[in-house]
């Protein structure tokens, strides 16, 4: 499975070919992007291609001058190989042919070289030239196309929705499918491609949706599909969706598509560097070396990003004995930490442009620190100004609450303090596999069983949705999550809410524990159940309504709800599911702007 970033359309056999693209590529802006672009067929049958980086109304202008097509493919781009330029939007190819991508071509690098080394040349640094350019070669080599889109996906590792025309072979569109969604519209006299159907709803609603190793060779009357090598047929769909609620993928909010898109996002952000079931961070051009050479991390970032360097300081400290702290980049430039060439500083960003972590980053490499970006818009200005980044693969986080980005972020620094450890001497390879697994495979799965489950956190969240005030309680690890908890609360429902570690409430917090005030409890981890219990009856016996997140399978009497069996190491990731899934029915039920909340924006590019 992979993520859904990047959008792609296609359409022959419509006289208006020229509108249908440009209408289905702003149909497809909600899952986010920065370039479009198409390639057509004009009236004389020769094959022209526009793109640009920016919006689609950036390319509008000099697709209509085509005058009129009935052939064509069409793609919105999220960078993640390479920046938000002209020369990496897409459409890519040759002469001969153009295509257009959604996925990751995982063994580019070494394809590029095998086609550098036969003298093939590339104007762009995505991994979807790569492809493009391995088909012009075997394009040359066989005696169909389709026997040339076999050879070229055998060769691909990683995962893929194409959409491919050939030159000299105008009215034919190839769409080709492997762990990334494309359907086929079907119309009269035309018929359509597509990442989803959103973009489709204006022209057709039956379709069929191609699986994995399906190659559809499609003409404005005709739709043959194959897979390896033999005729098949697929089953015809029909999509009765709405256009409005299309625009979100079918979720009534982008905050709820993005958080069932955690999983896939975890998986598709870690698969990259995962090589034999270790952490391989090599094609990061990281120097691995660093994490011999300091002594101390620091974790900057604000808000949420702040609360994902919690859990990767725990990780740090636990994997590679690493002493680390994490600051609140706000604060950073006032109170800066006596930074020197021993200390690494790691930036984590979603949007790699706020202000805040700029002015850190900038301050610690003015210090002599070394530093390290985690963030997910490719090409951003943190990304830009870091001595290193990885980047985190979660697509386009367009609610304002961050969800999918956080669980991508804390599941990224778990995997490098799992090599940071290994590094260090402190984890062996039998271990680190055992870790890797852990991450990679058990918690996106525990993420999914959660989701599976979103009943009964909407039955929990209708316990808080009346209330003005809600405390989150954690100790260790599950402190660090109730913060995110808490904020995630806060800012999408308005109620106000705290977070506290547990033991502190005695200390003051606990004064304001009355009837009917609910306390969201967090027992991720066996050592400390007990404690937290104790927390847990002082709440309740003052009157408290609790709500207790736990992997414990004892029976206490609260409103529980109970983590899929996981290892506690990486226990976070379902529970930061349940706390944004909490949140997101609370603010549904209290009638709030969901994806908007007032006086936030997604991007705090002000300090
Ligand atoms: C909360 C939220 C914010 C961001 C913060 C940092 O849901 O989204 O707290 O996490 O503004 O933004 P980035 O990660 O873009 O630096």
């Amino acid at each position: 499975m992979v993520l859904y970033m990047c959008g792609i359309i296609g359409c022959v056999g419509n006289e208006n070919t020229l509108e249908v693209l440009l209408d289905g590529l702003t149909a497809l802006e909600y899952r986010g992007y920065d370039s479009a672009g198409v390639a057509v067929f004009d009236n004389t049958g020769k094959l022209r291609m526009v793109k640009d980086f920016g919006r689609v109304s950036k390319i509008t202008q000099e697709v209509l001058e085509i005058k009129s097509s009935s052939c064509g493919i069409g793609h919105t781009r999220w960078a993640t190989h390479g920046a938000v330029t002209k020369e990496n939007s897409h459409p890519h190819g040759s002469e001969g042919l153009q295509i257009v991508h959604n996925g990751i071509i995982e063994n580019h690098a070494h394809l590029k070289k095998e086609l550098t080394d036969i003298g093939y040349s590339f104007k762009s640094e995505t991994d979807t030239e790569v492809a493009a350019l391995l088909l012009d070669y075997y394009s040359k080599q066989s005696e169909s196309k389709l026997e040339a889109i076999g050879k070229t996906v055998k060769r691909l590792v990683g995962s893929y929705a194409l959409g491919i025309v050939f030159a000299d072979e105008p009215g034919v569109i190839y769409a080709v499918r492997k762990d990334s969604p494309l359907i086929i519209g079907i119309g009269e006299g035309a018929n359509y491609i597509a990442s989803d159907m959103t973009a489709l709803l204006k022209y057709t609603r039956e379709h069929y949706s191609l699986e994995n190793g399906d190659i559809a060779r499609i003409t404005a009357q005709d739709i043959e599909i194959y897979n390896t090598g033999e005729r098949i047929t697929r089953k015809k769909l029909y999509a009765d969706w709405d256009r409005s609620a299309a625009e979100k993928g079918g979720y009534p909010h982008f905050m709820l598509k993005e958080i069932y898109e955690s999983p896939d996002a975890v998986r598709s952000t870690l698969r990259v560097r995962i090589v034999d079931m270790l952490p391989d961070f090599s094609a990061d051009e990281l120097d691995e070396g660093i994490f011999e050479r300091i002594s101390r991390v620091y974790i900057v970032a604000c808000g949420t990003a702040m609360h994902a360097g919690l859990i990767g300081k725990s990780r740090l400290e636990a994997y590679a004995k690493l002493p680390a702290s994490v600051e609140i980049a706000s604060e950073f430039r006032y109170n800066p930490p006596m930074l020197s060439s021993d200390d690494l500083v790691i930036v984590i960003s979603q949007s790699g442009e706020t202000a805040d972590s700029l002015a850190a980053l900038r301050l610690s490499k003015q210090m002599g620190a070394k530093t390290l970006a985690v963030v997910n818009v490719v090409g951003s200005s943190i990304a830009k100004e870091a001595d290193f980044v990885l980047y985190t693969y979660a697509g386009p986080e367009i609610a304002v609450a961050s969800t999918k980005a956080y669980s991508v972020q804390s599941a990224l620094i778990t995997l490098l303090a799992v090599r940071a450890g290994m590094l260090r001497g402190f984890i062996d390879e039998s271990f680190a596999k055992t870790l890797v697994c852990e991450l990679y495979i058990d918690a996106p799965s525990a993420i999914e069983k959660m989701l599976e489950r979103a009943d009964e956190i909407k039955e929990c969240a209708e316990m808080l949705c009346e209330s003005d005030d809600a405390f989150f309680i954690g100790r260790g690890i599950d402190y660090a999550l109730a913060c995110e908890g808490s904020l995630k609360l806060k800012e999408i429902s308005y109620i106000h809410s705290e977070a506290y570690a547990a033991g502190e409430l005695k200390h003051g917090t606990i004064s304001l524990i009355t009837e009917g005030v609910p306390v969201i409890a967090l027992a991720s981890v066996s050592a400390l159940y007990d404690k937290m219990e104790s927390n847990i009856r002082e709440v309740a016996s003052r009157g408290a309504k609790v709500i207790l997140i736990t992997s414990d399978t004892r029976e206490y009497g609260y409103t529980m709800v109970r983590l899929p069996e996981i290892s506690e190491r990486v226990s976070f990731l379902p529970v930061a599911c349940v706390l944004q899934l909490l949140a997101y029915y609370t603010s549904v039920m209290r009638g709030c702007d969901v994806d908007k909340p007032r006086n936030l924006a997604k991007s705090v590019t002000v300090e």
